[in-house]
């Protein structure tokens, strides 16, 4: 699977057709949303991705997946005007860089940055909105991706496939490896023969926003145990380079 990113019409987009005849099966295109126009409304700008998507689909005959920006008001909408334009695969999500602001400076920064471990909700909640736009979209979760079990809810919440960079970066290719094994040990514990059968399983009717709405309210209204703290909790011991504690 080749990928592009981009997010203007132009003599650059010949890259895809090059990139098909090189002998890619399929061509990921990341659109950018690249908005400098303040007066250009979010339906603009999804005519525009739209539009650029589809130059891209007809440019080639290999299935076009679209990596997508989290930051669309109404996720299933735009999925589903993808698949009008013959999109075939969402890939849920682009990633962003962090925003900061340098206090010497006075001025902001932007950084790079690995996706945090246990930093999967987005994207879950991401892949049970663009679901809901359409049943039959091949998805791929990207982004917070790390151990097996990430790989699995992933799957439940309605993905397909899962893409997998900073577990990569931190563990190397056995952080592949891991995943996989641990996805084998899930479905050979489980109630089910194969992977198919799990995924055949999975809830594909998701009860819908407004149930998730109610969720959120309900939670914070009922629950009787402290707020999880996401912070990582940094030891006050010391140690030597024996690892004995001073
Ligand atoms: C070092 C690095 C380089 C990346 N380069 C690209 C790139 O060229 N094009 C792209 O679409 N995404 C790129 N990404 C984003 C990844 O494809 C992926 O969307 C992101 O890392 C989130 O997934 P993860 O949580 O598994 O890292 C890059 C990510 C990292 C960490």
């Amino acid at each position: 699977i080749a990928s592009l990113n981009g997010s203007s019409s132009g003599q650059w987009l010949q890259y895809a057709r090059d990139m098909e005849s090189a002998g890619a099966d399929a061509l990921e295109f990341n659109l950018q949303q690249a908005v400098f126009d303040h007066m250009e409304t979010s339906n603009d700008i999804e005519a525009r991705m739209c539009d650029l998507i589809g130059q891209v689909r007809e440019m080639v005959a290999i299935p076009v997946a679209a990596k997508i920006s989290q930051r669309y008001t109404n996720l299933s909408s735009m999925t589903n005007q993808l698949r009008r334009m013959g999109v075939a695969g969402l890939v849920l999500f682009t990633h962003m860089p962090q925003w900061d602001v340098s206090t010497d400076r006075m001025h902001w920064t932007i950084n790079w940055e690995l996706s945090p471990v246990n930093s999967l909700g987005g994207i879950l909640e991401g892949i049970v909105c663009a679901r809901a736009g359409d049943q039959t979209m091949s998805i791929a979760a990207s982004g917070g991706v790390s151990t097996a079990e990430d790989a699995i809810k992933s799957m439940i919440a309605g993905a397909d496939v899962v893409m997998v960079t900073s577990a990569v970066y931190r563990g190397g290719p056995d952080a592949i490896r891991d995943i996989v094994d641990g996805i084998e040990r899930h479905v050979e514990l489980s109630r089910f023969q194969t992977l198919q059968e799990f995924r055949d399983a999975c809830p594909r009717n998701h009860s819908g926003d407004e149930k998730s709405v109610r969720l959120e309210y309900i939670d914070p209204l009922t629950r009787n145990q402290a707020y999880f703290d996401p912070t990582p909790v940094i030891s006050r011991h010391t140690c030597d380079s024996f690892g004995h504690q001073n």
